[in-house]
């Protein structure tokens, strides 16, 4: 039997093909028309996102972690799927990561949306994010007794404290890249009155680490607020860095409150082996070094983190000593 383990990002889709190994990587984005047609998805929508004139609607049909626009997510896992199955749907088992912090309805419409895709479905199991997380990162999360992962995504960070192979507490906060590029929109905004698209403000953040080494400002091209007219601007990292700090603080503040949480063996697992840091916006120059120093642990960096979920749930499809983490949703 085939089968497919997705993590279903609010920025980035994530599909392993058991077939061959491989795993797409696409935006969780759909265009559509006026009558609600859609013409793009993934990357192709990506591309036309802030470019596109007002008849064409770009969205991101997930919000925060969870299922915002069914249809839409619906119609795009469809369009995945058949890509991947070279438009011949074949009966096949599907894995889903999905957020322990959210309802249980909210947990179950993952669930339901591959049952509804028409994609012959044969069995559909359920593998908690920062389970698969864990197993993503190497770690052998069935034994190992108090591990701390933190996830820092697009539209949300979760923080996790698990203990042999379960989640013992998590904690789904709305922070994470896309607060990153709105935080340096409005300080860009505010400070030099140019309005910056969210793109250019992400490839700021892209490059922060490396203009920080360079010693070099970041060059943007936006909108001056004043003349209306397209400007190039000078910005210095420092502005950059103090914008993101209060992010990186609700961060640090919130694993801080998990911590405070733990009971007292596990904590003494955690305070020993560090905290594992993973998930794209994790990346961002600077947050490694003051999540250390906000909670006193040692930082373990993920080697791939975009895919560390999914490739966790690949791990559970192909190795039998983690198959008791995948399970169906009652
Ligand atoms: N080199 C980098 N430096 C900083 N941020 C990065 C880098 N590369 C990617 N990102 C950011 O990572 C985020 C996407 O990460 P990821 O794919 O883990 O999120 P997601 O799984 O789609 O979202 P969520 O988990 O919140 O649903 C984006 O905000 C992107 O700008
Ligand atoms: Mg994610």
């Amino acid at each position: 039997m085939n089968s497919y383990g997705i993590d279903l990002g609010t920025s980035n889709i994530k599909i392993y093909d058991s077939t061959d190994g491989h795993t797409l990587i696409e935006k969780n984005m759909i265009a559509v028309n006026d009558s609600g047609e859609m013409f793009a998805y993934g990357d192709s929508a990506y591309e036309m996102y802030e470019k596109a004139p007002a008849n064409i609607h770009l969205s991101y049909p997930l919000c925060n972690g969870v299922i915002a626009e069914l249809k839409y997510e619906e119609n795009l896992i469809r369009h995945f799927m058949l890509d991947l199955m070279k438009n011949n749907v074949h009966p096949s088992d599907y894995y889903i990561a999905i957020p322990w912090d959210v309802t249980e309805v909210e947990k179950r419409a993952f669930y339901d949306l591959i049952k509804a895709a028409n994609l012959k479905a044969k069995k559909v199991m359920i593998v908690e994010k920062a389970v698969a997380d864990g197993i993503g990162m190497g770690i052998d999360v069935l034994n190992a007794q108090g591990v701390l992962v933190v996830n820092v995504g697009f539209d949300t960070t979760e923080i996790s404290i698990l203990s042999l192979g379960g989640i013992v507490l998590s904690r789904l906060i709305k922070v994470g890249g896309l607060k990153f590029d709105d935080n340096i929109r409005n300080a860009i905004r505010s400070e030099y009155s140019l309005i910056i698209g969210g793109k250019t403000a992400a490839t700021v953040k892209h490059s922060l680490f490396d203009l920080e080494q360079e010693n070099e400002n970041a060059i943007v091209y936006g909108r001056d607020i004043v003349t209306g007219l397209p400007v190039e601007r000078s910005i210095p990292t420092d502005l950059v860095d103090a914008c993101l700090k209060e992010n990186f603080t609700t961060i640090i503040d919130n694993v801080r409150v998990i911590l405070e949480h733990t009971p007292p063996e596990l904590a003494a697992d955690i305070y020993k082996h560090g905290l594992y840091l993973t998930g794209g916006a994790s990346q961002t120059a600077n947050l490694v070094e003051q999540l250390a120093a906000g909670t006193g642990l040692k930082v373990n960096i993920a080697t791939s983190p975009i895919t560390s979920v999914v490739d966790g749930i690949a791990k559970v499809i192909e190795d039998d000593h983690y198959r008791t983490v995948a399970y169906v949703p009652r």
